[in-house]
C-alpha cells in the first residue's frame, strides 16, 4: 500500500530502487515514530482538530502500537513503502475512519525529521555516557600508573620524558573534549521540526508550541523552511561529532599498536585479548586495537559523505535525504560497539616499568640537563650548546629520572593535572543533556 497512490500502477524496479534500505532503517525509528504522532495528535486534540475522545482513542492505539514496537512484535510489511505508512496503515487496520484522521496537518516529510531528531539526541546522548565511561577508565589508568615514565616522541624519534599519567590523562581529556562536540550534536537535534509538514508549514491551526514540549524539545525550529533544511544538517552535525570522537579513539588505538611492538614493549594485553598466526607460532597480535582503528577510520568518512550527498541540494526537501539513514544509523551502532569494546579491553592494558632503563632513550632527559645548567645561571642557549657538545663528545650523562624537577607546572609528569581532569568528568556526568530519554 501506497499512502499516495491512486489507482496507476508503481513499476517494481522503480519502487525497489527508491525504497532501498528504507524499511531496515525505519525498523530502528518506528518506536520515535510512535512518539512523535503522540504529539501530534494530542495536539490536534488540544486545538480542537480532533473530538477529545477521538485523541483519546488514537493516543491508546498508538501507545499499544508502541508497546509491540518494544517487544520486537512489529513489522514493516514489504508492502509498505516505510514506517510511516506501516502505521498509518495499522491504524486504519485497527480503528476505521478515526485511522484516517492523524495525518491533518503534517507530512512525512515532518515525520521522519522529527523521527530522526528524537532518534539521534537519544542515541548521541546514549554514546555520550559511554563516552564519558571509557574517559572515565583512561583516567583510572592514568592515575594508577601516573609516575610509570615512558618515552615521548616527536617524528617518532626519541623526544622528551613522557609517563603513563600524560599519556593515558591525554587520552581520558581528549575524549573529555569530544564530549563536547557531541553536546553541540545532542543541542542540533534538541530541536522540533514538526509541523513544518511538506516543508512549508499548513492552512490548519496547528500549535507547534504544544508538541515541542510534549516532545521535551529545547526549542522549536520557527520557520516551516529552516525545519525542512534542519534534515541532512542534523545529521551532518552528528555525524561530524561521531568522526572527532572516531579520531580520537583511533588515534588511541594506533598508538597501542605501536607500543605493544616487540621493539617498544611499552604495554601489554593478557592473551585472551590477542590473536595468533596461522603460520608463525609465537604471534600474539593486537588485532582488537588494529580493527578499532580500522572502525574508527572508517567512521571518520562519515561527515564527509553525508555533506557529498547533500551537495547542489536546494531547500526543500528532496528524496536524497532518505539515504543518509543508511549510512547514520549503522555508523552510531558502529561507535556504541567501539566504545563498548574499549571499555571492556583497556582495563587490561599492562604498561612495562623501567622502560627508560634501556639505553636507547640515554638522551630523553638531554633537556632537563639543560634546564638544570639554566637554573645554575647560565643562559638557554649557551647551557643548550654546552649539552649538545657533551652528547657529540660521548660525555653526557643522563640524569636520573629523581632529578626530574618537582613539583612541575600543570600538564607534566609531574603533575599531569589528573585531579582537575578528574573534576570535569564529575562535571560532564552532572551536566543536565536531558539524556536517557
Ligand atoms: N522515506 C522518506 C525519507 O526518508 C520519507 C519521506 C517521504 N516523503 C516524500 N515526499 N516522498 O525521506
Amino acid at each position: 500500500m501506497k499512502l499516495w497512490e491512486k489507482g496507476a500502477s508503481v513499476d517494481a524496479l522503480m519502487e525497489w530502487f527508491t525504497v532501498g534500505m528504507d524499511r531496515e532503517m525505519d525498523q530502528q525509528l518506528a518506536r520515535w515514530d510512535v512518539v512523535g504522532s503522540i504529539a501530534h495528535v494530542t495536539m490536534l486534540g488540544k486545538v480542537g482538530l480532533l473530538r477529545a475522545d477521538e485523541a483519546k482513542i488514537l493516543t491508546d492505539t498508538l501507545t499499544q502500537i508502541l508497546r509491540e514496537i518494544d517487544d520486537h512484535q512489529f513489522v514493516i510489511d514489504p508492502s509498505m513503502e516505510d514506517v510511516h505508512s506501516q502505521i498509518e496503515y495499522m491504524l486504519i487496520q485497527r480503528l476505521g475512519e478515526l485511522g484516517k484522521k492523524i495525518h491533518l496537518g503534517r507530512s512525512r516529510n515532518d515525520q521522519v525529521a522529527v523521527d530522526m531528531k528524537l532518534y539521534l539526541r537519544h542515541e548521541l546522548s546514549t554514546i555520550r555516557s559511554a563516552a564519558l565511561d571509557v574517559a572515565d577508565v583512561l583516567l583510572t589508568l592514568a592515575e594508577r600508573h601516573s609516575a610509570v615514565l615512558l618515552p615521548g616522541y616527536t617524528h617518532t624519534q626519541v623526544a622528551m620524558p613522557s609517563s603513563f599519567g600524560l599519556w593515558f590523562g591525554g587520552y581520558a581529556e581528549a575524549v573529555l573534549e569530544d564530549v563536547r562536540v557531541l553536546d553541540v550534536a545532542i543541542d542540533a537535534a534538541n530541536a522540533n521540526p514538526l509541523g513544518s509538514a511538506a516543508g512549508y508549514g499548513s492552512s490548519v491551526p496547528i500549535d507547534r508550541q504544544t508538541t515541542t514540549e510534549l516532545l521535551d524539545f529545547e526549542r522549536v525550529h520557527v520557520t516551516s523552511t529552516f525545519a525542512q533544511m534542519s534534515r541532512g544538517r542534523t545529521e551532518r552535525i552528528c555525524a561530524m561529532a561521531i568522526g572527532n570522537l572516531a579520531a580520537t579513539l583511533s588515534r588511541f588505538a594506533a598508538d597501542v599498536v605501536w607500543y605493544m611492538s616487540q621493539n617498544q614493549g611499552f604495554v601489554s594485553l593478557p592473551d585472551a585479548f590477542t590473536t595468533g598466526s596461522s603460520i608463525m607460532p609465537h604471534k600474539k597480535n593486537p588485532d582488537v586495537f588494529e580493527v578499532l582503528r580500522a572502525r574508527c577510520n572508517r567512521l571518520q568518512a562519515l561527515p564527509n559523505e553525508l555533506s557529498m550527498m547533500q551537495a547542489n541540494a536546494t531547500s526543500g526537501y528532496h528524496r536524497d535525504l532518505q539515504f543518509m539513514k543508511d549510512r547514520i544509523i549503522p555508523a552510531i551502532t558502529e561507535m556504541q560497539h567501539c566504545l563498548q569494546v574499549l571499555h571492556h579491553v583497556a582495563p587490561h592494558l599492562e604498561p612495562r616499568q623501567n622502560i627508560l632503563e634501556s639505553d636507547v632513550y640515554r638522551y630523553l632527559f638531554s633537556v632537563d640537563r639543560v634546564n638544570a645548567l639554566v637554573m645554575e645561571g647560565m643562559a638557554f642557549r649557551d647551557a643548550y650548546r654546552a649539552v649538545a657538545a657533551e652528547i657529540e663528545q660521548g660525555s653526557f650523562t643522563p640524569p636520573t629520572k629523581d632529578s626530574v624537577g618537582q613539583p612541575g607546572h600543570l600538564g607534566s609528569i609531574t603533575n599531569p593535572g589528573l585531579d582537575l581532569l578528574r573534576e570535569r568528568l564529575n562535571a560532564a556526568r552532572t551536566t543536565s543533556q536531558r539524556s536517557a530519554r
